[in-house]
């Protein structure tokens, strides 16, 4: 290994470890990524990946001489100069960010006499690093060095955006621990932005907060379109143009899930009401969204008359294309509603799976999907649905009911394809009566 070239621990093995590990091994670091899970441990030095993300699997393989899995701990950190922190740190009952995982891994360091850096790329409420900073004082490891260096990248194209970074933070507790992460990524061109580490702890949660905002107001803006005749995919391109806006961020649809937005609002919310204080934005963004999953359901009763004994086909069942990440998907939360109402669910994805939700039947194509059913829903933005020959469906369906949960289809062209077709704030091109 070269001067450059670091030794880096990696702790935990989903999304944003496994990520993480590949590519700094890229990066042509040493790179040793442990997780508790020994089946995992055994796939991933068997090549396979445990989970789907786009380029992942060649990265891991073209790497591999400088990537090694352990359960192992000790063998994880031995000759690590870094220790990236990459546990899932999931809510709790209350709506807080549950942290006993990573409480487990700092606990769970080895005494090291040399100095290295603990480096937070799990989402942690502010105020994490100082506590952490304490436990290890508290233990004689006052020479161990922490930063936080949360992670931004979206599942789905995380590979390209830990590459190709919009930016990268660090705040750490002492200068020199701040530069030796800011040196790992070097050969990643992106600005750096250096802070104390609370800052850095609140632009993750602050960045997560702002794209969800952004997906509610759309949202609702949507809801007023359907109320007035306005049509949302013509809004949201007109004010995107603006640049003081954008255009990203402004698709309206059935509302947000994933691993991380729910529950990184729900920590924001509770982190800033631990400290007194009511942060009335957020918590209108995530009640926007909760009623915005189960609009569809309105919808389908408008359409069907009754949801009793129908036949349902859910298209998308990953929160968002590009992943098999079902967590908090809009998808379940739709299908259970649906179930509760009486109606049948079939449901189709390319790569998610519907373990977890009891009483749906999982299909292999859009077309098994779609036969005889009475309604079917988009709920994933998965790109191959804008290839279905829809005409060539139409009458395999009971009714050709269509609605379209994430406006990806021509309203005209489905409507001609001899489809009743609703989407989301699309009243000026809905036809409906
Ligand atoms: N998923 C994303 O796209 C994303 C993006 C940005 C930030 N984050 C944040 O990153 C963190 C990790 O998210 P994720 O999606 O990768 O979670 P994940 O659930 O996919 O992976 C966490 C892994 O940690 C392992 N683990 C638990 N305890 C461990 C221990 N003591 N030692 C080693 N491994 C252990 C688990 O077995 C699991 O494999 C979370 O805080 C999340 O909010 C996630």
């Amino acid at each position: 290994m070269s001067e450059r070239e670091q030794r880096i621990a990696v702790l935990g093995a989903g999304y944003v470890g496994l990520v993480t590990g590949a590519c700094f091994a890229e990066l042509g670091h040493a790179v040793v990524v442990r997780d508790i899970l020994p089946d995992r441990i055994a796939a991933l030095r068997r090549g396979e990946v445990p989970i789907y993300e786009p380029g992942l699997e060649a990265l891991l393989g073209r790497n591999a001489e400088r990537l090694t899995f352990t359960t192992d701990v000790g063998e994880a950190i031995e000759g690590a100069d870094v220790v990236y922190v990459a546990v899932g740190t999931p809510p709790t009952y209350s709506g807080d960010a549950d942290l006993s995982a990573v409480w487990t891994v700092i606990d769970e360091l080895p005494d090291v006499e040399r100095h290295i850096v603990v480096a937070m790329k799990s989402t942690v409420p502010v105020g994490t690093g100082e506590k952490v900073r304490h436990r290890l004082d508290a233990r004689g490891l006052a020479h161990v060095g922490y930063a936080s260096n949360p992670e931004f990248t979206a599942e789905g194209t995380a590979v390209k955006d830990f590459m190709e970074p919009d930016r990268i933070v660090i705040g750490a507790f002492e200068e020199a621990d701040g530069d030796l992460i800011a040196r790992l990524h070097d050969g990643i061109e992106a600005p750096i932005v250096r802070s104390d580490v609370a800052s850095a702890e609140m632009i993750k949660l602050a960045a997560n907060a702002a794209l969800m905002t952004r997906i509610s107001f759309i949202n609702e803006i949507a809801n007023v379109c359907e109320a007035t005749g306005a049509d949302v995919v013509k809004v949201a391109e007109g004010i995107g143009h603006d640049r003081r806006i954008g255009k990203s961020f402004l698709q309206a649809g059935v509302g947000f899930g994933g691993s991380c937005f729910p529950k990184d609002s729900l920590a924001l919310k509770q982190l800033a009401a631990n400290s007194g204080y009511h942060f009335q934005v957020l918590n209108a963004v995530i009640e926007v969204n909760e009623l915005q999953k189960r609009r569809v359901i309105g919808k389908l009763t408008q359409l069907l008359d009754t949801l009793r004994d129908r036949r349902i086909a859910l298209l998308g069942l990953a929160f968002k294309p590009g992943t098999d990440d079902t967590r908090e998907s809009p998808a379940f939360v739709l299908a259970g509603r649906l179930l509760a109402e009486g109606a049948q669910v079939i449901a189709w994805d390319p790569v998610a799976s519907s373990d977890g939700l009891s009483g749906v039947v999982q299909v292999d194509s859009v077309a098994e999907a779609l036969r005889d059913a009475d309604a079917v829903v988009l709920v994933t933005a998965w790109p191959e649905l804008a290839d279905v020959d829809w005409a060539a469906l139409a009458p395999t369906m009971r009714t050709a009911v269509v609605v379209d949960g994430r406006n990806m289809l021509d309203p005209e062209t489905m409507r001609a394809a001899g489809y009743r077709y609703d989407a989301i704030g699309r009243a000026a091109t809905n036809g409906l009566d």
